[in-house]
């Protein structure tokens, strides 16, 4: 196998800059990914053993290409692809995402994204604008009385798990258990994790697993049209979803749908404190925040990396052919800053409000929450410039040690 462009010694080096699990490179990434999509398409990463795409065009294309999946278990082996059967250690943690829309390709995809749609819709979520600033602002009230606030700690995380919580049908006294879970569970996603972390992610897994099942059960019970309820109601031509994928769907969207909404969020109004003159054109509403959230998803995007199995032969990307039976890995944040795609991409600029932006992937796998995500972080950053036109950062904050996942560990406010 060729291995696109490791002969060259410069561009080794420079594929050994990308270290996931380096401090100063989670810290700014940046110069590294831009350095390796100028210099290459896609290279080979020895250590995931995955190509990695780096350029926009390449990976808005892979992730419409349907010779590609985000699993490969609907047709092939672990042992055809070379890969270890699944560690048992784990089960909890497999079992909980073994029916969730990320883990399926059709039809079975198809069959449960029809039906969680049908109770997902944007008109469900325009109808909860009104809770949304409700929540958005009680909790600004409560920062509003501090001397400063942690933004992710005080205000994004209860906010948006309060929101998803309340979606879902979920009891407020549970979030903070809900919330601890999620976090612990999601960094089985990082490219490296260690044995301490992946038997966290597993207990975390069985719990919420117990607790959702016990959720369910009382939604039968006692029906309330949330969303948990209408899950376990919803029939689609006389099909309807199993438990499994009940307890899988709620997980899926409780997990996906807070982490990065905050990371949004906190990445976001970060890069907004580091240029007072956008948080200024947002204030004065020269840019409304509606516009803002666009550009908020594609300059420090949250989700820096997914990946796709090749399914079928034939596929190239930037003139490399891949087998089936290889991995890609798409670099979100390499993409999203390419100059072909677009003009001046270093600049944090409130107004470009280009949505057709990878932020929320594309393809089969367009993120089902986008639109609760783009109404969240438009209220939000519609009521922090209101209430706090002056806000200011406290201290530079800390970046969370990961970098599939990326946001701050907090991020210290002032009024003014
Ligand atoms: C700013 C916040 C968010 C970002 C940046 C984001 C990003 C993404 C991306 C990139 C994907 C595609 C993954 C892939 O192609 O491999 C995705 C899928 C998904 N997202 Fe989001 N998401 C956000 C918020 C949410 C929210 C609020 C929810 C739910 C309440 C949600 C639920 C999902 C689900 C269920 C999928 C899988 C869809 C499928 O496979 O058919 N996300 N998201």
């Amino acid at each position: 196998m060729t291995k696109f462009g490791t002969e060259h010694d410069g561009l080794k080096a420079l594929i050994a800059r990308f270290d996931p699990g380096d401090e100063a490179f989670i810290a700014d990434p940046y110069p590294v990914l831009n350095d390796l999509r100028e210099a290459t398409p896609l290279f080979w990463n020895e250590r995931s053993g995955q190509w990695t795409i780096t350029r926009f065009k390449d990976v808005y294309e892979t992730l419409r290409d349907r010779r590609l999946g985000r699993s490969y278990t609907h047709l092939f082996s672990h042992e055809q692809f070379g890969r270890p059967e699944p560690d048992s250690r784990w089960a909890a943690f497999h079992q909980h995402e073994s029916w969730s829309l990320l883990c399926l390709e059709p039809p079975d995809h198809t069959r449960l994204r029809r039906l969680v749609a049908k109770v997902f819709t944007p008109k469900a979520v325009a109808r909860l604008r009104p809770a949304l600033e409700q929540i958005s602002a009680d909790l600004l009230d409560t920062c509003a009385a501090l001397d400063d606030f942690d933004l992710l700690g005080d205000y994004a995380q209860p906010y948006s798990v309060a929101v998803i919580c309340s979606m879902l049908g979920v009891a407020s006294s549970d979030t903070q258990l809900l919330l601890e879970w999620s976090h612990a569970i999601v960094k089985m996603y990082e490219l490296s994790t260690t044995e301490a972390v992946r038997v966290a992610a597993n207990q975390a897994a069985a719990e919420y697993i117990d607790y959702t099942r016990a959720l369910i059960a009382d939604k039968r019970r006692n029906p309330d049209g949330l969303l948990v309820s209408e899950l376990v109601r919803v029939e689609d031509e006389g099909d309807c979803l199993s438990e499994d994928e009940i307890i899988s769907t709620t997980m899926v969207l409780l997990e996906a749908g807070h982490e990065a909404t905050v990371n949004t969020l906190g990445n976001g109004v970060r890069a907004f404190m580091h240029r007072p003159d956008e948080w200024r054109r947002v204030v004065d509403r020269a840019v409304e925040p509606r516009t803002a959230v666009e550009e908020m998803l594609r300059w420090d995007s949250p989700l820096q990396l997914f990946e796709r199995w090749v399914l079928e032969p034939g596929v190239e990307i930037g003139g490399q052919a891949i087998e089936v039976g290889q991995e890609v890995a798409m670099l979100f944040g390499a993409a999203a800053r390419d100059p072909r795609r677009f003009i001046d991409p270093e600049r944090f600029d409130v107004a470009r409000g280009d949505p057709a932006h990878i932020g929320f992937g594309g393809g089969i796998h367009f993120c089902v929450g986008a639109p609760l995500a783009r109404e969240e972080i438009e209220v939000s950053l519609a009521g922090l410039t209101a209430r706090f036109p002056d806000l200011r950062l406290v201290e530079e904050p800390v970046r969370h040690p990961t970098f599939v996942i990326r946001g701050f560990t907090e991020i210290r406010l002032a009024a003014r």
